[in-house]
């Protein structure tokens, strides 16, 4: 975990009440796709946790949906505004084990963290398939991004309105070696049952301190008790409990 201030570049609105923020700073803290970023906005007391949607060179993109104050603060960071920013937290995917055609599954704002994995998947040389899931079209972001990567891609809405009518668990492809999953609690059931091989599901629980010290985002899993912010947010199919 790395403390630093960030710069906002700036943000932009990707859809209805989803917002891309660029920072600039020493982002060096942040080593593996999947990990999360705790930030301090205006005078609320907790951080608020997002993954990291991409990483380069001094530079992440956190990608977001206003849901409260702290996120519609953070939607309106013009250029030049700083952020004290908590990064590298969380374990993040393990890319070692994708295979040659890993399947991406992400619901709504579960879909950020996957480009950045997407992205190393590409560069390692896999053929990643990624299905996404949203209630309606003007929830979708991300799609074009994805396949701008260079993956195959497939959307669902549940309303039909765009892609596929039905849950992203409905457009999943036949074939995949592995599994990388991130989304809502309900998605992620859902996930653990419709795929036959293994993988990973990231879980976007409320968090407290986000760096292991407070034991409020502690769960049972089959190897025993595990704190999400830091022994996850990533858990192995196997060793989940429902
Ligand atoms: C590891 C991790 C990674 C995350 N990554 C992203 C991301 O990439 N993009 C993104 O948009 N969001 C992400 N979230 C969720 C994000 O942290 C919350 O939406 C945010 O903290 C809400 O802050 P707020 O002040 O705007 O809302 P608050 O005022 O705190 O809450 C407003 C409403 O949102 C609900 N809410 C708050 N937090 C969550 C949550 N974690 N899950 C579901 N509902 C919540 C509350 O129940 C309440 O109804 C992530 C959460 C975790 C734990
Ligand atoms: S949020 Fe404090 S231990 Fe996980």
């Amino acid at each position: 975990m790395k403390q630093v201030i960030l710069e906002v570049v700036k943000t932009e609105q990707l859809c209805e009440n989803v917002f891309k923020t660029i920072f600039r700073g020493d982002v060096s803290g942040i080593t593996n796709p999947g990990q999360f970023v705790n930030v301090q906005i205006g005078g609320l007391y907790l951080r608020r946790p997002i993954s990291v949607c991409d990483l380069g060179d001094n530079m992440l993109t956190l990608v977001y949906k206003v849901v409260g104050k702290g996120t519609a603060i953070l939607s309106e960071a013009q250029p030049g505004d700083k952020f004290d920013i908590l990064t590298g937290l969380g374990n993040g995917y393990d890319l070692t084990l994708s295979g040659d055609r890993p399947l991406l599954i992400g619901g709504g704002v579960g879909v950020p963290p996957l480009y950045y994995l997407c992205r190393k998947l590409i560069e390692g040389g896999k053929k990643p398939f990624v299905a996404l899931g949203f209630n309606r079209k003007e929830e979708v972001f991300f799609a074009d991004e994805f396949r701008a990567l260079g993956a195959d891609v497939a959307v669902a809405t549940v309303d039909g309105s765009m892609g596929e009518k039905g849950f992203v668990t409905d457009i999943l492809p036949d074939r995949y070696s592995y599994f990388y999953a991130c989304g809502p609690e309900p998605m992620l059931k859902a996930v653990y049952k419709a795929t036959d091989c293994e993988g990973e599901l990231s879980f976007e629980e409320r968090m407290g301190c986000g760096f292991g010290a407070c034991m409020g985002c502690s769960c049972k899993t089959l190897t025993g008790n595990k704190r999400i912010c830091k022994d996850g947010p990533v858990m192995k199919k196997g060793e989940i409990l429902w």
